[in-house]
């Protein structure tokens, strides 16, 4: 993993992991099928997950092996909450479930005015202990950033522990954006792309992640 700074000293970390990078060039190609994008879909998220927790605190107990006593690490008492961004989010879901199967899960919904390309929220519900959770918010795709930003904002009321950013592409405009409203939020990411485009996609990028991922094109 690489980690670099943006705009306002937000830090950026890329996951460059060779599985990441080759199932990441499968999924660009636009004649992937949906069941075939959304498998490496869930693949990669499972390995950004190991990314995302990295830090985990850990905290020795005792145990007995068969041979004998040991100190042994586990996972110190920490709660996690998946905040999905919808719809896209959910396809990162399952995998990060895979790897953290006692997190909670929020939703946020957003969609982008097609004209202004700015976000709208339509849905939110988090569960009722936020201060006590680490956030790991998901959505794959950081174009403009105006999404992330404005989710990352309503998710800052309620007053989780920490926040992260989880994507599958960001665009450079779109980090600079983010990292302007919110410095203190690292983003994950498998690739930063080249640029967005004038309908205000990332390019080379992989199209429109949901209706890719549910055949809704
Ligand atoms: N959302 C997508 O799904 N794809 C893009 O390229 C930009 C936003």
């Amino acid at each position: 993993m690489s980690t670099m700074n943006t705009a306002g000293a937000g830090q950026v970390h890329v996951v460059d992991h060779p599985l990441v990078q080759h199932k990441l060039t499968l999924m660009r190609q636009k004649d992937r099928s949906t069941n075939s994008f959304r498998r490496l879909l869930g693949e990669i998220s499972m390995l950004m997950a190991y990314e995302v927790t990295r830090d985990m605190p850990t905290r020795m107990i005792e145990i007995e092996t068969p041979l004998e006593t040991m100190q042994s690490p586990v996972i110190e008492g920490r709660k996690t909450v998946f905040v999905v961004v919808m719809r896209a989010g959910s396809g990162f879901l399952d995998g990060m479930l895979e790897v953290v199967p006692g997190a909670r899960v929020g939703h946020i919904g957003l969609y982008r005015d097609p004209k202004t390309l700015v976000a709208v929220e339509y849905y939110f519900k988090m569960p009722g202990d936020m201060h006590e959770r680490d956030a790991i918010v998901l959505d794959p795709m950081l174009a403009t950033g105006n999404s992330a930003a404005a989710a990352v904002e309503r998710l800052k009321e309620t007053r989780p522990r920490s926040i992260r950013f989880v994507s599958l592409l960001a665009a450079p405009e779109g980090l600079k954006h983010f990292h302007e409203a919110h410095p203190d939020v690292p983003v994950y990411t498998a690739a930063i792309d080249r640029q967005l485009n004038e309908h205000g996609y990332i390019v080379p990028g992989l199209g429109d992640a949901g209706d890719r991922m549910f055949g809704t094109k």
